[in-house]
């Protein structure tokens, strides 16, 4: 039986959600998304909330709204403009705050930089920037002018940028001289240019961060500094269709080639703002901070456009989490008084491999609520987090969603719903799913697909020039009307929902489904773990059998021993059937910049495959350090 952890009384007495009819109320879903779009400002109120066409949807038809508009001007307002937009801190410590009406003036003045270089409404540019404040003030800049922008996580490779920028057909690039990780200058510029140098680029951009020396092509790069002390200080934003693209957002699929996930505007802004809002707890006095990069999807939903046009303060942080010491996040909490805190769990279980002795210097009274993303979080996570951070007093919200949706689907509405360790709970109101087999719904209880059967405002209007793809890969298995997401999921007697991650990481062995995050969870759930990456290898008699890499705390020894101990430990948390046919030790485990655990590598470093691209790798040199210690194995 999992763990039940109320709201705090306190929490639920003053939770910004506290009526529970809205889950009802969001079975229609026209109605219940219009209501909540009516909190935005629309140039022109749309004819029709939602059209269906399967697979394609379109919602708040023939609106007008323009996204730079609804983060900003709305603000300008002597009650509201002077309220920090964002608190921007460096790694080197330095500070930069922003006002609403700051931010609106660098806005303005930037979309006229884009204007005066020829960019045009419709014309996507590229943005490859870390997180400071002109990446932000870049994006807003496009939306104001209708130009959907493509940005590029900074720790992306040149080839990354190229291949996205050449499926974007981008001719504008805005990008930074140098930034700083774990105290270095990155030559960035140089990274830029290898992308760019081959490609029909026209204007590039170039911030000023590092100091480090670039080379700066004429007529085709400028300075951001010397275009923004020309620029005039307004500029009249487009007229914005709803539907009109607001941005790209590559993200690899099943092939590995990335593909160009489109976002419209009304939609999009809508879903946003509703989970920014309710999700969230948000209130007029919060410190929000989302510890992502502004380069992936949870970036862009809420540190950019849910923060902006639900009017709260952000902290935007440029550097890594352990610089100058683990102590860093908790210092910025005690410093700032943070109140939510939104991060992911492969970081949470960085923090438990430190150690809880980070934390315990600091004053972190401040913070109210805690979220989560990016993976599912096993309940060890879960409740070192509650305990460690939250003090045993914040709610935590684990949301799941995804590139595609635009805005969380599945959480906790916090003043609500009580929590289990481990669940993402419920969809949001307004958001309906389904756990799918071959032959149907699933009652509870049963493992299958997550299926999202109706549309939602956020959702993906596509993706860039391929719609057979886009076909395919949601709407093939169960059909147009029914979104596929690619994880599998399993309900409760409760109905309350347990991802369990790619349905690719989904094994069956001897017959029995069994998901890799299942076995992670269980191993890590033994104390001197810290991480665990499971996946399936074939096995002549059942099928698949599960193989795990698992990372131990500092200071613990590997052992054969200790080997047999986990095995043991999986067998009796889940059952026989999930017991690891082998175990390899690693302090390393291959990820994505985003934090994201690569299993597709170590699946098939482990089955002796082509291990295929691993560009997009934070760590490359693991995969080698891997690979001979499972040749030595065998
Ligand atoms: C995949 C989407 C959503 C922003 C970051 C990732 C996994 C995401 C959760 C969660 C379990 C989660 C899913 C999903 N995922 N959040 N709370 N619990 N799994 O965006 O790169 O598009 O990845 O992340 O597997 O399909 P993304």
């Amino acid at each position: 039986m999992a763990e039940i952890i109320l709201p705090p009384k306190d929490f639920k007495k003053k939770a910004v959600i506290q009526d529970e009819t809205f889950y009802e109320q969001g079975q229609d879903i026209e109605t219940f998304w219009a209501e909540r779009a009516k909190m935005l400002k629309w140039d022109q109120k749309w004819d029709q909330v939602l059209m269906r066409d399967p697979p394609y949807y379109k919602w708040f038809l023939n609106g007008k709204i323009n996204a730079s508009v609804n983060c900003l001007d709305r603000w300008i307002t002597p009650g509201d403009k002077d309220k920090i937009a964002y608190i921007w801190e460096g790694e080197m410590g330095e500070v930069r705050k922003y006002t609403y009406e700051e931010l609106y003036t660098e806005v303005n003045k930037f979309s006229n930089v884009l204007k005066n270089l020829g960019v045009k409404k419709g014309d996507i540019v590229s943005i490859y920037m870390p997180v400071i404040p002109e990446l932000p003030i870049a994006m807003l800049a496009c939306a104001r002018i209708g130009a959907p922008h493509s940005v590029v996580f900074a720790g992306f490779s040149a080839e990354s940028l190229r291949d996205r920028m050449e499926d974007a057909e981008s001719k504008f690039l805005i990008t930074v001289d140098g930034y700083y990780r774990r105290g270095k200058v990155l030559k960035h510029k140089q990274k830029s240019d290898e992308a760019v140098d081959k490609l029909d680029v026209s204007k590039v951009v170039v911030v000023k961060r590092g100091g480090n020396d670039i080379t700066m092509v004429p007529n085709r790069d400028y300075w951001w500094h010397d275009l923004m002390a020309e620029a005039d200080e307004y500029c009249t934003p487009e007229e914005i269709d709803s539907e009109d693209l607001l941005f790209l957002m590559y993200t690899s699929g099943t092939t590995g080639k990335p593909k160009g996930v489109m976002h419209s505007t009304g939609g999009y802004l809508t879903g946003v703002l509703t989970t920014m809002k309710w999700v969230f707890d948000l209130r007029d006095d919060d410190i929000y901070w989302c510890t992502a990069d502004i380069g992936w999807i949870t970036g862009h939903s809420y540190m950019v456009y849910g923060p902006l046009v639900a009017h709260s303060t952000s902290i935007l942080y440029e550097g890594s989490p352990d610089y100058p010491s683990p102590a860093r996040w908790w210092e910025i909490i005690e410093k700032y008084k943070v109140t939510i805190l939104y991060t992911a769990p492969t970081a949470i279980r960085m923090f438990m491999r430190w150690g809880a002795q980070w934390l315990e210097k600091h004053n972190l009274k401040s913070l109210r609520l805690l979220g989560s993303v990016g993976e599912p979080i096993n309940p060890e996570a879960w409740l070192w987090y509650y305990r460690h951070v939250g003090n045993n007093a914040c709610p935590i919200v684990d949301t799941w969603w995804m590139t595609e949706t635009g805005m969380q689907m599945i959480t906790p509405l916090p003043g609500i719903l009580p929590l289990k360790p481990g669940s993402a709970t419920r969809p949001f109101p307004g958001v309906a799913v389904e756990i799918r087999g071959p032959s149907g719904a699933l009652p509870p209880g049963e493992k299958g697909d997550l299926v999202i059967t109706q549309p939602w405002p956020s959702m993906l209007r596509g993706l860039y020039k391929a719609p057979e793809k886009y076909k395919e890969e949601y709407w093939g298995k169960y059909g147009p009307e029914a979104f596929f997401t690619g994880d599998g999921a399993i309900m409760d007697q409760d109905n309350y929902l347990w991802l369990l991650g790619r349905i690719g990481d989904v094994l069956n062995v001897a017959g029995h489904r069994l998901g890799t995050a299942e076995v992670e969870s269980a191993l890590v759930d033994y104390p001197l773990v810290t991480e665990a990456a499971v996946v399936g290898i074939p096995d002549e008699i059942k099928g698949q059998v599960p193989f795990a890499y698992v990372s131990l705390a500092a200071g613990v020894e590997p052992s054969d021993d200790l080997k047999d101990k986990l095995m043991k430990h999986v067998s009796k948390i889940i059952g026989p059937t999930a017991r690891p046919k082998d175990i390899l030790f690693s302090d390393d485990l291959p990820k994505t910049r985003s934090g994201k655990i690569m299993r597709r590598v170590l699946r098939n470093l482990a089955t002796k495959e082509e291990i295929g691209d691993i560009t997009t790798l934070s760590n490359p040199e693991i995969v080698q350090v891997i690979r001979e210690r499972l040749d030595k194995k065998a």
